[in-house]
């Protein structure tokens, strides 16, 4: 995909619009598995929440790849884009049993992360196996808020829990058939897999019927040129050659599993939005977009990098911009960028816009969410169309307040 393609696509079905390149999502999924070929069963489960689109869903279904869900509503996503329950897993936090047992139902697999709800689970369905999510204990990721393996994080069953959920297994006589962890995204270290590793390994050795192993997912992606990210490739072989081994002395050839979402789609996703206004200061000159956190919330919510380029003047001198969005909040998505010169009317690129930046949309100043294209086979093909203010007013209820 050129840029000059993304100028096409802006002009054609207007800004702001997602773009995610096919080819991308390919490669990067090619590239995970290759480093995992020395593992004997192998299942990527592609984490839904990163990016929801039933035409991706159906993308990564083609390429062989299961799906790791968070919500019922995602689960169900995964059903309509054709997946078999047991290509889907779901991994809730903080939801009622009901819908862990309205999952149970649909016959995908469990993985819960709570004792309280794990005996309840359990003494009602022991017949339904399920999977445990540990909390490790391993302190990783990029930003606070994607760091969950640490002490104080609400996620997993702690291992110094490990007697307590023990008994409970026994108890229920519930059938345990995966164990799961997930410490945080925009790991670089790949040390912490290994290094959590041996702790799943330790958890595994309590149960006797386990099928497979999930390391969740975490990888880095690099956000600029030069930018470091989790080495894949030595992550593969060194991770692979650890789980053999435990697959031995285990005497099973279990499944390892990963659930990645923003390695696979990061990359791939372009967000393109057109320059409402050039305003200069006394300080600074401001690139005014016609977006907002709205659209793109990481920068304000993470403090994530997304490299910004002008596409539609790419051989302009280059100058500095602080480009904003039109929001009525602060929504700063690059302060003092090095772009070429940038005139009202030009589109500009944000890069790394595939992961958590569509699914993370919303309506706020009632501004309508984007539309979305997938670029595949050299074509732009509409996956979303942009909202209307229909969908802006639909399930609002006006009431009669004249009506006493
Ligand atoms: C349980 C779980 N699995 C997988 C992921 C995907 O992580 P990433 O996008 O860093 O690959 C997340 C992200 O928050 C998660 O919470």
């Amino acid at each position: 995909m050129k840029n000059s393609d993304l100028v096409t696509i802006a002009n054609e079905y207007g800004s702001p619009v997602y773009v995610y390149d096919a080819e991308k999502i390919e490669s990067q999924y090619k590239r995970l598995t290759n480093a995992f070929k020395d593992v004997k069963h192998l299942k990527i489960n592609y984490a839904v929440k990163a990016l929801s689109n039933i035409s991706i869903l159906k993308l990564f279904k083609k390429l062989g790849s299961g799906i790791d869900t968070v919500s019922i509503q995602e689960v169900q996503l995964g059903l309509a884009a054709g997946f078999s329950p047991e290509q889907i897993i779901y991994t809730p936090n903080g939801v009622s049993l009901d819908e862990i047992e309205s999952a149970a139902t649909l016959g995908v697999k469990i993985n819960i992360d709570n004792l309280s709800i794990l005996e309840q689970f359990g003494t009602k369905h022991p017949n339904t196996p399920v999977c445990i999510r540990i909390n490790p204990h391993v302190m990783a990721g990029g930003n606070a808020n994607i760091s969950v393996g640490h002490i104080d994080s609400k996620f997993g069953i702690s291992i110094h829990q490990i007697p307590h959920l023990l008994r409970i297994v026994e108890n229920t006589k519930m059938n345990i058939n995966g164990i799961h962890m997930h410490t945080g995204s925009d790991i670089l270290d790949i040390d912490v897999f290994l290094y959590a590793s041996e702790i799943l390994f330790d958890t595994a050795k309590h149960f006797k019927n386990l099928e497979f192993i999930d390391f969740g997912s975490g990888f880095k992606v690099p956000y600029k040129t030069g930018d470091i990210e989790t080495n894949i490739e030595e992550l593969g072989k060194k991770l692979s050659a650890k789980f053999n081994t435990f697959c031995k002395s285990y005497g099973k050839d279990l499944t390892l599993a990963f659930e990645p979402g923003k390695f696979l789609v990061s990359e791939s996703g372009h967000f393109l939005t057109k320059v409402n206004a050039v305003k200069q200061t006394t300080s600074t000159v401001f690139a005014q977009v016609d977006s907002g956190f709205n659209h793109l919330i990481r920068p304000m919510f993470y403090g994530s990098h997304h490299e910004i380029d002008n596409i539609s003047n790419p051989k302009g001198r280059e100058r500095f911009y602080s480009v904003v969005g039109y929001i009525c909040e602060t929504d700063t998505f690059g302060n003092n960028r090095r772009i070429n010169e940038i005139n009202e009317g030009d589109i500009l690129r944000f890069k790394n816009a595939g992961a958590y930046c569509f699914s993370m949309a919303s309506n706020y100043n009632s501004r309508f969410r984007p539309a979305e294209i997938l670029w595949y086979n050299n074509k732009a093909h509409l996956i979303r169309k942009q909202e209307t203010f229909d969908d802006i007013i639909n399930n609002q209820v006006e009431v009669d307040l004249d009506n006493k």
